[in-house]
């Protein structure tokens, strides 16, 4: 029995009865839209810590978004298209989500207890998946409509005030903490559920497939820290420039 079904048949939602082809559409596309949120979160990552690089770097990688290969000086509109895009599928994996969370105190005590009793720990899993996902309806929303209204303010100054000085710390080193376990944690569901690497032992790939899963929390929580950190130290030296935005070193040196 799959951990899913013993999930629905111990809150009572059994699908047997169902014939729709539905659920399983939804199921996928669940999946679907996890997978894309997940990749898109790798890289978003990369992008974001191109300031452990230096400020320039970290520029280039803004003005790229921009499109300043194409347009001179670079435009909001394409990073709002992209911010748009991701924030259209976030709310609708969010959506999707809903079916799977349970729906009263009672249920939560059933899987509590089901999940001790069974020492289930892919239960145990899915619980703190439950939980995070709860976390980013609001931690994500907060963020994805900072940016949706700041697609032309990103970059190494704009960026480290927003983070320093708007204390926008305190909603990143929270949303930081629930994306990561989040996203494992999804990533290593999808694995086990749709069987990609189940291979000719698939109980031993599943616990080799765990490993992988606390190696890329660990190694995304420690570059997203030190990534805030940064953010935190330049917006720290920056405070009293509040709003100027950055120019970087080949302007100046070309300016003199
Ligand atoms: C296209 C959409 C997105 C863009 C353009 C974007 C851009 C950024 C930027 C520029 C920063 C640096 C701080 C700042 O400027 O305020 C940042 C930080 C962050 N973003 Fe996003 N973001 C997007 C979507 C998301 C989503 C969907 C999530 C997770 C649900 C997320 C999670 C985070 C986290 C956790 C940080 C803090 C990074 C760290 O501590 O290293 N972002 N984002």
């Amino acid at each position: 029995m799959l951990r899913d079904d013993i999930v629905e048949s111990l809150l009572g939602k059994t699908t047997q009865k169902k014939k729709s082809r539905t659920p399983a559409k939804l199921d996928f596309l669940q999946s679907a839209t996890g997978l894309f949120l997940a990749i898109f979160m790798i890289f978003h990552m990369l992008f974001v810590s191109s300031i452990l690089i230096s400020k320039d770097f970290m520029y280039s990688v803004t003005k790229a978004f921009e499109f300043n290969f194409i347009i001179d000086g670079g435009s909001r509109v394409p990073v709002f298209i992209s911010i748009a895009i991701v924030t259209l599928v976030f709310i609708f994996h969010a959506f999707l989500a809903i079916r799977k969370f349970p729906i009263s105190y009672r249920e939560v005590l059933r899987l509590k207890t089901f999940s001790n009793l069974m020492k289930h720990s892919d239960t145990n899993l899915w619980i703190i998946q439950v939980i995070t996902g709860f976390a980013l309806f609001f931690l994500g929303s907060i963020h994805l409509y900072t940016m949706l209204t700041n697609s032309g303010n990103i970059g190494p100054f704009a960026s480290a005030d927003r983070v320093y000085s708007d204390l926008m710390w305190i909603v990143y080193i929270l949303l930081l903490i629930a994306v990561e376990f989040h996203g494992a944690i999804g990533l290593y569901r999808l694995s086990v559920k749709w069987g990609w690497f189940d291979g000719d032992n698939p109980k031993e790939s599943r616990k080799r497939l765990k490993k992988v899963k606390w190696i890329l929390s660990g190694v995304m929580l420690t570059l997203g820290v030190a990534t805030l950190i940064s953010y935190m130290k330049i917006g720290y030296a920056h405070q009293s420039h509040y709003g100027d935005r950055y120019v970087p070193q080949m302007e100046i040196s070309s300016e003199n």
